[in-house]
Order: structure tokens, then sequence, then C-alpha cells
């Protein structure tokens, strides 16, 4: 799967106020933007105001002569945007907070978004087979499946851990695997002799896709269709049992389930990680410019749309999602994802969305714990058409209890 097709998908006709030419504002919305790019590790909520005012490293610099993006190797997050820069000098900026128009426009197009949902009807087309509209996006998307995520063994360390040559028996769970675009660039990285890549997906379409890939080799991977959802005798993928995986990974898979499946999903995921084990998770924040651009017609409930190619994605608050899966919220004073605006008596303006998540689970009976959760934030620029494109992803740990 290419890593940017769902968004381009995703992309009605949008305008946007970033950009202040008509054309340019018709133009961003068939703009591929790319949801695998990999987050920034360190402080990834630092505002550009706080980075201006620290004590800036010139490897952080953004002296043309002395780029991040020239460091070699690569390192991510360092792209730091000052007062004094020129927005437009580079394609990319970290830890970037929206700007006032970008949240009046996220704003004015939320309220479109809800007075035009999807229509009853619609809803149960979308709704009843989800796997149906992914198997006709894996068939209407065969080109640029494989791209190497080089950042997967960056972002999550003990992803290199398990494939060390001594790690002993190890094995990781891919849930939602699409293509193959995590399993595979984890598989070629492998010196151990014992590790096992179970990668599923509900997905039979896509499941074919890895089995016929030159590089699926059965001694090492397993492609298997399974529902993340399942229930009964479907809540466990084929060939694992209970408290068999080391390390889950769910990239732009939670997005995809509709909320009420969320609690099964997670109970799933803790029936088959082993105590101790880790979940690797990224996916879609709130306000990200992908749900921003949303307009009529694609509103399912709050903070779920449905894409062009009828495929189902949700946007999530930091604190919703650390909920969800440890049963409480990791700082309800300080919501970072989306468009929080905190009010004088120190409230959060939106904050009743985050709060509207059911919490499954208790602190104490919560399967899982938090070992980190990061708000990864990107301002891609258009250099040619001079667009300003906010990005957010939540990316981050939760340790089997
Ligand atoms: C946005 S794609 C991401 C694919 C892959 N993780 C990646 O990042 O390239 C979402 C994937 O989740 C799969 N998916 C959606 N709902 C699922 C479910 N209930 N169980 C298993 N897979 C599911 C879809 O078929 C699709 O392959």
């Amino acid at each position: 799967m290419a890593d940017q097709a769902p968004v381009a998908a995703a992309a009605p006709a949008a305008s946007t106020p970033v950009a202040a030419e008509d054309a340019a504002a018709r133009t961003v919305a068939s703009l591929a933007i790319s949801d695998a790019v990999p987050a920034s590790t360190p402080a990834p909520e630092e505002t550009p105001a706080a980075a201006a005012a620290a004590d800036v490293p010139a490897h952080r610099s953004h002296d043309p002569a002395n780029n991040a993006k020239r460091t070699d190797p690569f390192m991510f997050g360092q792209r730091f945007l000052t007062q004094e820069d020129d927005v437009f000098e580079y394609n990319a900026w970290d830890h970037v907070e929206t700007d006032d128009a970008f949240k009046e426009y996220a704003e004015k197009q939320y309220e479109l978004q809800r007075s035009a949902p999807v229509s009853d009807f619609d809803k149960s087309r979308f709704n009843s087979d989800p796997a149906k509209w992914w198997n006709m996006f894996y068939k209407n998307n065969t080109a640029n499946f494989f791209k190497d995520r080089k950042w997967l063994h960056q972002e999550f360390p003990v992803l290199t851990e398990v494939c060390e040559p001594d790690a002993g028996p190890k094995t990781i769970l891919e849930i939602g695997a699409g293509a193959g675009n995590t399993a595979f660039p984890i598989l070629a990285r492998n010196k151990n002799p014992l590790l096992r890549i179970h990668a599923c997906d509900f997905s039979k379409t896509a499941v074919d896709v890895m089995r016929k890939d030159a590089a699926y080799d059965t001694k090492h991977m397993q492609a298997d269709v399974w529902d993340a959802a399942g229930t009964g005798d479907d809540a466990m993928p084929p060939g694992l049992g209970p408290a068999s995986v080391d390390v889950a990974i769910l990239v732009f898979i939670f997005s995809a389930l509709s909320p009420s499946q969320w609690k099964q999903a997670v109970e799933n995921v803790a029936r088959l990680v082993k105590p101790g084990g880790t979940v690797c998770f990224r996916d879609y924040g709130r306000g990200d410019l992908a749900q921003v651009r949303f307009r009529k017609g694609r509103y399912l409930e709050e903070n779920f749309y449905i894409r062009g190619d009828g495929t189902r994605v949700y946007f999530f608050e930091k604190d919703e999602l650390v909920r969800i899966w440890t049963g409480k919220a990791e700082d309800t004073e300080a919501p970072i994802a989306g468009d929080m605006d905190k009010e004088e008596d120190g409230s959060f303006a939106n904050a009743e969305n985050a709060e509207k998540t059911e919490a499954f689970f208790t602190e104490e009976d919560a399967p899982f714990t938090l070992e980190n959760m990061g708000v990864d934030r990107r301002l891609i620029v258009n250099r040619a058409m001079k667009l300003k494109m906010y990005r957010c992803w939540l990316q981050g740990r939760f340790r089997r209890k």
C-alpha cells in the first residue's frame, strides 16, 4: 500500500485557509501527503516559541549550510521553526503548532462536516462490511506498496532488540498489516533465526498481496486474514494463542475501526500479548489536515469519517487514546492533540470530545500501562504553491501488565 494512499483517497475537493490563492486552495486536496512520516523522538509537544527560546544546537540549526536534514544519519524532529525563519525555506518543520488561521478554518470545517453527515443508508453500507472496501482499496492500489519504513527501528527500538541474532524465540504480531509495509522492512533487517512475524489483516486482498511478495519467507513470516475486533473463536489470529506475542504493532489500523470495536480490539490484543510485552502504536491525531479537509457527506460520527474510497478513519485525541488502552487519561490538564484552546478558567474549549470517550477499563483492571504517547506535529510546506499543511499523528507504546 502506498503510505499516503488513504489520505490521498480521502481528499474530496477541499479548500484551505492556508492558501492565499483559490487555485492553490483547490489543489491542496490532491497533494499526496505521507501518513507514514516518522515521529520525532524528543519533546514532541515542544512549541515553536519554546524552541526559539532554547539554545538551538548546531545540528538543529536551519542554517542552510548546516541543516538538520543534512545530518548523516538523518535524525527526525530537528527542524525547528522560529520567528526569524522563512517558513517556505524548507519542505517540512517539526513540532509546529497550528496557526490561528488554520484553527479557524478547522472549526469551520468541523461545523460544515457535522451539518451534512453521511446518510443512514450509506452508514450501514460502509459499516456493515468494512473489509469489502479495504479489499477494493488493495485491488486499486498496487503501486508503491512497499516503501521501506526505515523509521520503524528508530522509533521503536524494541524491534531492533527482537531482531538481534541472539534474541532467542520472539514473536511479532502486526495487526492491520495491509500490504506488509511494516512487516517486510522488519523481515529485511532481521538477524534472529528464531523470529516469527505474524502479519494479519482482515482484507483478504491485502493478505494475498503479502503472500505473493518475493520477500514472503514462510520460515519467518505468516500472513493471515484476521479481524482485530473478532469475537469468540475469531478473537485470535491463526497460529497464535494467549500470551504468545512479544511485540504487537498497530500502525494506522486502530483509526480504521469503529469506536464500537475499540474495546474488543484492545481485549484481543491483551489476550495475545505476553505479560511485559509491548504494543507499538501510530495513528492519526485530531486536527490533522486529513481530518480538517473532509467536506460534506463524509462525517459518520464525531472525529470519524468515511473516505472517498469507502474506508473509514478516526482521528484521536491523545488523552482519549491513553484512556482506551490504560483506563487513565495521561494528563487531563494538557490535551495536546487537535485544537483545544485554554480558557481563562483553565478549562479547555473543546475538551469535551476527549471526555466523551467511554473508559472501558479502570486503571486497575486495564490490561495495559502507558510507556509513552507523543504527538507528532509536522508542518509540511509546498514551497512552489506557498501552502502550509498541518499534520498530526499520535505515536507511542503500551506495556502489557
Ligand atoms: C491505513 S491501512 C494501514 C496498513 C498498514 N498498517 C500500513 O501502515 O501500511 C489500515 C489497514 O487496517 C486494515 N483493517 C481495518 N480494519 C481492520 C480490522 N478490523 N481487522 C484487521 N485489519 C483491519 C485494513 O484492511 C488496512 O489494511
